[in-house]
């Protein structure tokens, strides 16, 4: 089958970067993806803000510029992006293990009623079975017998993965990208592109596994347990807040208080420990914002179990010992994410090794466009 999304590229749309990788399927029968592009362009204020587009211009403008600094030839104009986290919905519902696509649906409405705070009709949704994602894509003509893609699963209850993004969002997000002269295919919800780059396709995890993604701005904790995204929850915790501090507390401009940040980290044995103590406080805010968030999954999902393995991703994952900070702050398995954990090595020698993770949801969006075999959620296309 001739895969849609053929020479597609994941574009990671955030507050104050935008990212583009592009991957490639290596020749023959090897397994994984190639790096074949990728590119950074950090977002002037007044642009994007809390996931909404400000200046969709300035925004087109810099999806171009964007694609023009790539390092690497991209190939094709088609893109899989995706939706920021805080505007979006990710929700699972078990049902019966033989009902059919018209029950789930009913359920899938019903789920929608109840827990999404936006009108049916201002929201577009999509939903599937974990099943599914093991199936290749498929169009729906294609599908002759729907009970025979969800039949293979029958003692355990059926898992439908539920998605929904605000119509509103996705429209001004289509028209950003239309005007950068490129074609949308896919939107994403950002709990996805970032599983998909990190957990091992090949291998279902057998423990549930925490996934903190440490933005700019915002950063929000991901749990997959039981073959599925269970819960995706913003946590006010920013990167640029850190800066912030240091720059206040030290007086000095942002931008040494950035390089700071990056050169002395959490490490209590550089910079004379200055940085470390400064941020005292708000790593343990952090911890405890971490902590609240692990706990709701706790109480609000009782046959979850206990997240005792945390994955760092994002670009505030590169923080120099934030992996044992917060594992000794947590008291759990904490680790910086592989966003080449599918990725055939050795990755290009321009790739920018040491903040790879700043590149995890374009990563994850990159693979969504290179393999043809995952369906993901498609009706938010
Ligand atoms: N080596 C490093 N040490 C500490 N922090 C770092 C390092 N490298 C990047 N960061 C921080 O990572 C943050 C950027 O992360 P990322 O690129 O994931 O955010 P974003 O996706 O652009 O933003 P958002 O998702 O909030 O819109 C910045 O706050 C930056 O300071
Ligand atoms: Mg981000």
């Amino acid at each position: 089958m001739l895969n849609p999304l053929s020479n597609a590229f994941g574009l990671d749309i955030g507050d104050r970067s935008f990212k583009l990788v592009q991957l490639g399927r290596p020749r023959g029968r090897k397994k994984g993806y190639r790096l074949n592009a990728w590119s950074i362009v950090d977002v002037p204020d007044g642009v994007m803000s809390n996931g909404n587009i400000l200046d969709r211009p300035k925004a087109a403008a810099l999806i171009n510029k964007l694609v023009k600094s790539a390092v690497g030839h991209v190939g094709g104009r088609t893109v899989v992006a995706c939706l920021p986290e805080t505007k979006t919905f990710i929700k699972v519902i078990e049902t019966n293990p033989n009902e059919t696509r018209e029950q789930m649906m009913s359920a899938v409405l019903k789920e929608i009623e109840d827990n999404i705070p936006l009108p049916k009709e201002e929201i577009y949704f999509d939903w599937q079975t974990t099943n599914d994602k093991l199936q290749p894509a498929t169009t729906p003509k294609e599908i002759k017998n729907p009970q025979e893609k969800i039949s293979t699963i029958t003692a355990e209850p059926t898992k439908i993965i539920l998605g929904a993004a605000p119509k509103q969002l996705v429209d001004d997000f289509t028209a950003m990208i239309d005007l950068a002269g490129l074609a949308p295919a896919v939107f994403e919800i950002e709990a996805m592109a970032i599983s998909r780059a990190v957990l091992p396709i090949t291998n279902e995890p057998e423990t549930a596994v925490g996934l903190l993604d440490i933005g700019a701005t915002r950063s929000s904790l991901i749990v997959y347990d039981r073959g599925a995204i269970q819960m995706s929850l913003s946590i006010p915790i920013s990167g640029a807040e850190i800066t912030e501090t240091i720059s206040q507390k030290l007086k000095v401009s942002l931008e040494d208080a950035e390089k700071l940040k990056r050169k002395c980290g959490l490490d209590a044995n550089r910079c004379e420990d200055r940085i470390w103590k400064i941020l005292q406080p708000q790593i343990d805010d952090m911890t405890e914002k971490i902590k609240n968030a692990l706990r709701f999954y706790k109480i609000g999902f009782p046959h979850g179990r206990d997240i005792e393995h945390l994955l760092v991703a994002g670009g505030g994952a590169n923080f120099r010992e934030i992996d044992s900070v917060l594992s000794r702050k947590l008291t759990i398995k904490v680790e910086r994410a592989n966003p080449f954990i599918n990725i055939q090595l050795p990755v290009p020698k321009r790739f920018p090794i040491e903040t790879a993770l700043t590149y995890t949801t374009a990563i994850g969006l990159a693979i969504r466009a290179a393999d043809e075999t995952i369906s993901g959620l498609r009706g938010i296309q």
